[in-house]
């Protein structure tokens, strides 16, 4: 695996946060009974979890920006490095006490992505990816599937929820256009997660849209770092910008983007 100086500030600060979110998920477990209901639970534990990966990226490395979900962003004195965060990817996940959730960190160099990890404290599941160094999970060197046939593909995506109505005519229809291609379709609710599983090569693809740079861009990077290629929806190399992300080995990538042109 990667030893240097920034994944061990990187790994340290997501296994600190992760402890509070793992006691957090426990608690859980009774608050599904309670009148009140988990949904104020979950959003401190999402604060929480913030504060202290903030805290701790912070002093070990004094200057740079932030982007957080939770906090928004953070101007740092230096100028040429920004961290992308999000303490809880998979908050509905979270709060139903099923434990596929995650942090996502991401450092970003002069507009690139040098560094990800993407860490689940429930499985103590730990992705991790430097420019240059490939993707490793758990110890393990990383590769994306070598499937070429879409009919033989496995593919990840993400559901819009309610409060993204406007997104749900044409995610059915994507959905509608991908279900006759491939042998089936999966959603597992964490995009974070959803990439890393596209590094491990475990889905063939994945497509999804209305996200933003803290749930993609660690993913982004060890999808790369594993072989993969990474565009947005449209094809387009600025995928932290749009928002929208597909991504799949080369012949896969290529034709889950042909799908999902076939529908705009
Ligand atoms: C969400 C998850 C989910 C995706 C949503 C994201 P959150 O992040 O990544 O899989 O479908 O669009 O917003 O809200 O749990 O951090
Ligand atoms: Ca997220
Ligand atoms: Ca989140």
């Amino acid at each position: 695996m990667i030893r240097s100086a920034l994944m061990n500030v990187m790994t340290a600060a997501a296994i600190k946060a992760g402890r509070g979110l793992k006691r957090d998920l426990g608690e859980l477990e009774n608050l599904q009974v309670s009148t009140k209901g988990p949904g104020d639970f979950v959003s401190l534990a999402d604060k929480r979890a913030e504060k202290v990966l903030y805290e701790e990226l912070a002093k070990a490395r004094p200057g740079y920006g932030f982007v957080m979900e939770e906090s928004g962003k953070v101007e740092g004195a230096d100028k040429s490095h920004v961290w992308h965060i999000d303490p809880l990817d998979g908050t509905t996940n979270f709060l139903h006490a099923i434990p596929i959730f995650a942090i996502s960190i991401a450092l970003e160099r002069e507009g690139q992505i040098v560094a990800g990890i993407v860490y689940n404290p429930a499985d103590d599941s730990m992705y991790v990816a430097e420019k240059g160094q490939g993707a490793w999970g758990n110890n393990r060197r990383l590769r994306v599937a070598q499937r070429k046939e879409m009919s033989e593909a496995l593919i990840g995506c993400g559901v819009p929820h309610l409060g993204k109505a406007a997104y749900h005519p044409r995610f059915k229809a994507e959905l509608a256009a991908m279900m006759t291609k491939v042998v089936n379709v999966r959603r597992l609710g964490s995009a974070a997660l959803d990439l890393c599983f596209v590094a491990a090569g475990r889905y063939d693809a994945f497509w999804e849209r209305g996200l933003n740079t803290w749930d993609i861009a660690a993913g982004a990077l060890l999808i790369r770092e594993a072989g993969g290629f990474v565009s947005d929806c449209d094809g387009q190399p600025d995928f932290m910008a749009s928002g929208s992300i597909c991504a799949g080995n080369e012949t896969m990538h290529k034709q889950v983007l042909a799908t999902l042109a076939s529908v705009a």
